[in-house]
């Protein structure tokens, strides 16, 4: 996935990304959130205009290809797409308006997708893909013919949602080493979570994780955040939650996954209920936080009638609520592993921005 100078081909999972390339595509990240803000000065203005102008110039596709439900993820590769001036094509649910409810492979679809039989017709230059397997994007990756991004895989990565998340906290903080993270809620199934992990493993953090002891991270994460020397402690008693409240200067909450429970089976139904309201984040709680901490959520955050949400909708006006800005910093970053990814496959020409002297 990443060559040995550097360039990576496709973003498929976190565990493999090195400092260096997560430092460059943060660098790429900041250009790009002077471009959304590209009023402010005519420099950033002009840099605006030649990337865009080399995404039309090449006539660039990017193909929005989602076989699981998805908003912000879709949406937001899709206007970071826009944004830099590419063609999208999408569908909204692949599994069910693609060939594969007429039982095509991944793999067919996706030599199809990226013109593996016949590359000067190509349907798109770069696939945003989301599956509901873990590792479908590994297999896509080994058959396509343009760079894949994976947008979750199953109860598997998340990378882009990572990336984010950690280029949020750099904003807040201006940095991670030294900070206090928490991690909470659905830590076996949420991609988001393991991701986040893999990321974090490689700062100087300390890690809280908290969860109903039949949700804890799998073993891989662990011996991952050993060998990488991280402080980390696994909490399973609610009262812990409680107690850490003021220490912490990051608490990254994740919804129980219902959608990976089997719901019709009576005994998974029950698990699922006993699990929801172990861990609720209210706005007395947010108080007890650091003055300067965050609230972060992948979101959606579960808000159905049956059950409390995971965070209290009392949270959402709360100045340490970060989520919705979060979210935001989607585009940026996906804008950022749009244009790198396509330049390192030579698809566009490398855009770099020159500072006048
Ligand atoms: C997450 C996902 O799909 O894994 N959502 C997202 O992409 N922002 C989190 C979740 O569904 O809980």
């Amino acid at each position: 996935m990443v060559r040995a100078n550097g360039e990576f081909r496709h973003l498929i999972r976190c565990k493999f990304l090195t400092p260096e390339l997560i430092a460059k595509i943060f660098a790429e990240t900041d250009l790009m959130l002077r471009i959304l803000n590209f009023r402010e000065d005519q420099e950033i203005q002009d840099y605006r205009t030649r990337v865009r102008e080399e995404f039309q110039r090449k006539g660039v596709i990017i193909a929005s290809d989602f076989y699981e439900e998805s908003l912000r993820t879709r949406w937001s590769h899709e206007a970071a797409a826009h944004r830099l001036g590419a063609e999208v094509i999408s569908t909204e649910n692949a599994a069910k308006f693609s060939s594969m409810a007429k039982g095509e492979s991944l793999e067919h679809a996706i030599r199809v997708i990226s013109g593996a039989g016949n590359p000067t017709c190509r349907y798109a230059d770069l696939i945003v893909m989301r599956h509901f397997e873990e590792d479908a994007a590994k297999y896509a990756m080994k058959v396509s013919a343009v760079p894949i991004i994976n947008a979750g895989d199953g109860p598997g990565e998340h990378p882009t949602q990572a990336l984010l998340d950690v280029y949020t906290i750099i904003q807040r903080f201006g940095h991670i080493d030294g900070l206090v993270i928490a991690m909470m809620g659905d830590l076996l199934k949420s991609r988001t979570i393991h991701s986040d992990i893999y990321l974090l493993a490689r700062y100087g953090i300390k890690l809280y994780l908290l969860s109903d002891p039949r949700l804890r991270i799998k073993d891989d994460l662990r011996q991952f955040l050993v060998r990488h020397n991280v402080w980390f402690r696994e909490m399973t008693d609610p009262q812990a939650f409680q107690d850490i409240a003021g220490e912490i200067d990051v608490l990254n909450v994740t919804r129980i996954q219902k959608n990976r429970f089997k719901m019709d089976d009576p005994d998974e139904a029950q698990l699922f209920r006993e699990l929801r309201e172990t861990y609720i984040v209210t706005r007395d709680y947010a108080d007890r936080m650091k003055p300067n901490a965050i609230i972060m959520h992948p979101m959606p955050i579960e808000s159905t009638s049956e059950f409390q949400p995971e965070v209290l909708p009392e949270v959402d006006s709360h100045e340490k609520a970060w989520y919705f800005k979060q979210a935001g910093y989607g585009v940026p970053i996906r804008m950022a592993l749009i244009k790198m990814l396509l330049e390192n496959w030579g698809f566009i020409e490398r855009i770099e921005f020159e500072k006048a002297s």
